[in-house]
């Protein structure tokens, strides 16, 4: 599958893609939503991919934000249409049954914060640098960063970065809860992907139930609890259950096919 703003390489089962617009430090265009809706298919249909890394081209930025060049002329329906679609392509990323994590390589501003916290979880580089600048430009955010901000970090800071436009460091967004490592930016990746060959190696079908019970916690629809014991009721029925189990009592390495 080739891509007009993405590179995508698949390694071990790990899907990278990166967000490559790097003279514009990789800002989210068009046709970068284009892509990824479409990388985003390939994700769910591919069962060679068993979990997925985002990060950006270059060294300077992840991804620092919307286009802000697409969005002089928008008028409020258009705008409007706008947040929906980051939103919505935001929400596949949050909602996909493969883990994915942002590997957070230095900008990760607006738009980029965004995508970064649409990820399951995030790895940054010491250069990296976190932040909702919509307000600079006389905004908020669109695409979901009023909401996420908050699950991650309380609503306090929330509202504090969110109000002032204020970009925090790796260390401070470590400290926050934002990301779960700080690593330089040459180990970045292979950091990332040591955490992926952890979690590549257990059971997909289980894995998938654990990122739909944590969503749970954040969507007023649904009833976790009920949610998580549909869930578990579901890994019985689970040929990797009966190997898991197996291979426990055999004192074995389970070998899982996500059946
Ligand atoms: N949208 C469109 N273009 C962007 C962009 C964005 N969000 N962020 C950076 N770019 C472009 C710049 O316009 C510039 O393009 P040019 O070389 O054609 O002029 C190029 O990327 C390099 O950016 P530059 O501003 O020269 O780099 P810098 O190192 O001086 O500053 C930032 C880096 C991240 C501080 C600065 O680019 C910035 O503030 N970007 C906007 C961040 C933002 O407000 N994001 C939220 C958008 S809703």
């Amino acid at each position: 599958m080739s891509y007009t703003t993405l590179l995508t390489t698949l390694e071990n089962g790990i899907l990278i893609i990166v967000i490559n617009r790097p003279d514009k430090l990789n800002a989210l265009n068009k046709d970068v939503f284009i892509d990824l809706n479409t990388v985003l298919d390939e994700i769910e249909k591919n069962a060679e991919i068993k979990s997925v890394i985002i990060t950006g081209a270059g060294p300077k930025a992840f991804v620092a934000g919307a286009d802000i060049s697409e969005f002089n002329a928008l008028s409020k329906q258009e705008a409007m249409a706008l947040a929906k679609r980051g939103q919505d392509t935001f929400a596949r990323i949050e909602n996909s049954s493969k883990p994915i994590v942002g590997a957070v390589n230095g900008f990760a501003l607006g738009g980029g914060c965004e995508l970064a916290m649409s990820c399951h979880f995030r790895v940054a580089s010491e250069n990296a640098k976190f932040g909702q600048p919509e307000v600079n430009l006389g905004l908020i955010p669109g695409y979901g960063g009023t909401q996420r901000l908050v699950q991650l970090i309380g609503k306090g800071k929330a509202m504090e970065l969110l109000m002032s436009a204020h970009m925090i460091d790796a260390a401070e967004a470590k400290q926050l809860g934002l990301v779960n490592y700080v690593t330089t930016p040459e180990t970045l990746l292979e950091h990332t992907k040591k955490i992926l060959d952890i979690i590549n190696s257990k059971a997909p079908l289980a894995v998938a139930g654990c990122i739909k019970g944590v969503n749970a916690v954040f969507d007023e629809t649904k009833d976790g609890y009920a949610l998580e014991v549909e869930e578990f009721g579901n890994t019985f029925a689970t040929e990797d259950m009966k190997e898991g189990t197996a291979a426990f009592l055999e004192k074995r390495k389970a070998n899982f096919r996500g059946k």
